[in-house]
């Protein structure tokens, strides 16, 4: 049996590094990070995240904005608060949930956010900067996914990673990330061919497609890593449940470490929005910042 990764064990940690972090921030530098989270329209699950969000940087000590437009909003408008917030001296972090309503140019509204406020790290300039190996503000679940493949294996270097997903919210990125540990990297996607002979390649395998229990027990490798991204609910009777893109049930019997869903990947992305705050907060403000993990 695999052992589980407790992803919202290290994600208490991680939380934790950052309260402690901005305790000495408003002690020392009287300065203390303000995270604006920017909700457009009424998606259950969307509404969730934020109000964890919200919960959760409160509980960090910083002080959290929260903008709730309603789904008919226009993009001028979005795009008006959007330069309200680059503009807003207690504000360091800005993130506008997706995904926004038809009307809205995603990209428009990722790329009018200030690079250095981007805690998302969705901007056109930090996905630059990280493909090219500059410091930047590195999207939260795909860091997340990082640090628990290195809980589980340690150091990754050679390794042969699998991504099955190429979203640029984690599937490319994470290219990027896995390729700085000095994994050997590939991407599968919904067009590849013959993805279980590539799957059972993977010493760590990663599934970030959005498709519940896509990937069962029979593609892993025996003793692989396996993280799980994806959050499906799906309906029951009465209630819905959580699953992830991995048949669980199966693939614990085979990998040698596996994310549950939930408490794997999900609590992992708050933790590092927190802490991409506090990053963006002391850059803004020429303050040296805290080392929040390894
Ligand atoms: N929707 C799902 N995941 C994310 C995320 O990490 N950031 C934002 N802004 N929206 C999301």
């Amino acid at each position: 049996m695999a052992t589980l990764i407790d992803g919202k064990a290290v994600a208490v940690e991680i939380r934790g590094v950052v309260r402690d972090a901005i305790t000495k921030l408003r002690a020392d530098n009287d300065l203390q990070p303000g995270l604006a989270v920017v909700l457009v329209g009424s998606d259950p699950a969307s509404e969730v995240y934020v109000r964890n969000k919200g919960k959760q940087t409160v509980e960090a000590g910083m002080q959290s904005f929260e903008y709730k437009l309603d789904a008919g909003t226009d993009e001028a408008t979005v795009l008006a608060l959007v330069e309200r917030l680059n503009a807003d001296g207690k504000v360091h972090g800005i993130l506008v949930q997706l995904p926004l309503p038809p009307q809205i140019d995603a990209d428009k509204v990722i790329n009018a956010v200030n690079p250095d406020k981007d805690v998302d790290g969705f901007h056109v300039i930090n996905a630059g900067r990280l493909a090219t190996g500059q410091k930047c503000l590195v999207p939260c679940t795909p860091a997340g996914c990082v640090i628990l493949a290195r809980r589980a294996l340690g150091d990754l270097s050679g390794l042969d990673a699998v991504i099955v997903g190429r979203s640029n919210i984690v599937g490319k990125p994470l290219v990027q990330l896995l390729l700085n540990e000095n994994c050997t990297v590939t991407v599968a996607h919904s067009r590849t061919r013959d993805l279980a002979e590539k799957c059972r390649r993977a010493d760590l395998l990663v599934a970030a497609v959005g498709r519940p229990e896509m990937i069962p027990g029979a593609w892993v490798k025996p003793g692989a890593c396996v993280i799980d991204v994806g959050i499906n609910r799906i309906a029951g009777e009465g209630k819905t449940r959580l699953v992830g893109d991995v048949e669980f049930a199966s693939a614990e019997k085979i990998a040698g470490s596996i994310t549950p869903v939930p408490g794997g990947v999900g609590p992992m992305t708050i933790a590092l929005l927190l802490a991409n705050t506090v990053t963006a907060a002391c850059a803004i403000h020429g303050v040296e910042a805290p080392d929040l993990f390894k």
